[in-house]
């Protein structure tokens, strides 16, 4: 049985004392059972909200990291550092991230292999644009990210792992795909999954949908069989609708 999981990707927004402050309201409210949460806030915001939710079932995720464990990479930060923070989980090859950052396939991987190396798991981001979609390349965009994120993992590993079908064109716009589109694109990463690491391990990996994901259009996405919860962005950075998604999620 997986267990899904709503992670809520705060992007840039929330300054330190935002963050504490949405930490302490979703901390006393308590989270839906069934359901695992993670809230990432920016590098910032982690150390703090990693205290007030000390104790509580919501874990701490952020948002990037490098793949070294420390070095001359001005601006960046390692994986030794999130852990230190109580971080549990990293959001990797973030659509934002591959647009306007440039992150290859290859940078993902590397990312990927050293979050596992230290204990930490990745949610591993992957989806086609609009224009891809509508050139009926879509499964073939998601495979070649997926196959290039997930390379050289040992099946052990890869059962590890969260895979997050954002398609770039839902995400922020308010626009999400269909359900069904949405349940046919983690079908076919599930199938991916099994041909790439064993069908045991694919039935273990959670794939999350994320896209603008709110109260009102989460059931009928995390209703379908092959969604295991939403990487969430704007409907996140209020505790109401980031808990309302929760209650959908929960199988
Ligand atoms: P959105 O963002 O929910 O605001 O569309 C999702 C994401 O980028 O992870």
């Amino acid at each position: 049985m997986r267990v899904p999981l709503v992670a809520g990707n705060w992007k840039m927004y929330k300054t330190v004392a935002e963050a504490v402050d949405y930490a302490r309201r979703l901390k006393s409210s308590g989270s839906p059972a069934g359901v695992e949460l993670a809230v990432c806030p920016p590098f910032t915001a982690l150390l703090a909200v990693g205290r007030e939710l000390a104790g509580s079932q919501v874990g701490l995720g952020a948002q990037d990291m490098h793949w070294a464990e420390e070095g001359a990479y001005t601006g960046e930060v390692s994986p030794l550092m999130l852990k230190e923070l109580g971080c549990r989980y990293v959001i990797l090859g973030h659509s934002e991230r591959r647009q306007h950052f440039g992150e290859s396939d290859e940078a993902v991987n590397a990312k990927v292999k050293a979050a596992l190396r230290h204990g930490l798991v990745p949610i591993v981001c992957v989806g086609e644009t609009l224009a891809e979609r509508e050139a009926g390349r879509a499964r073939e965009v998601v495979a070649g990210q997926l196959r290039g994120s997930l390379a050289g993992l040992a099946a052990q590993e890869a059962g590890n792992v969260v895979v997050a079908y954002e398609p770039v064109w839902a995400i922020g716009t308010g626009r999400t795909a269909l359900p069904e589109d949405a349940q046919e694109m983690s079908a076919f990463i599930r199938a991916l999954l099994a041909e790439m690491f064993g069908r045991e391990v694919a039935g273990k990996v959670r794939i999350q949908y994320g896209g603008s994901v709110k109260p009102e259009n989460a059931a009928g996405i995390l209703r379908q069989p092959d969604i295991d919860g939403a990487l969430v962005g704007g409907a996140s950075l209020q505790v109401e609708s980031f808990l309302a998604i929760a209650r959908a999620a929960a199988k």
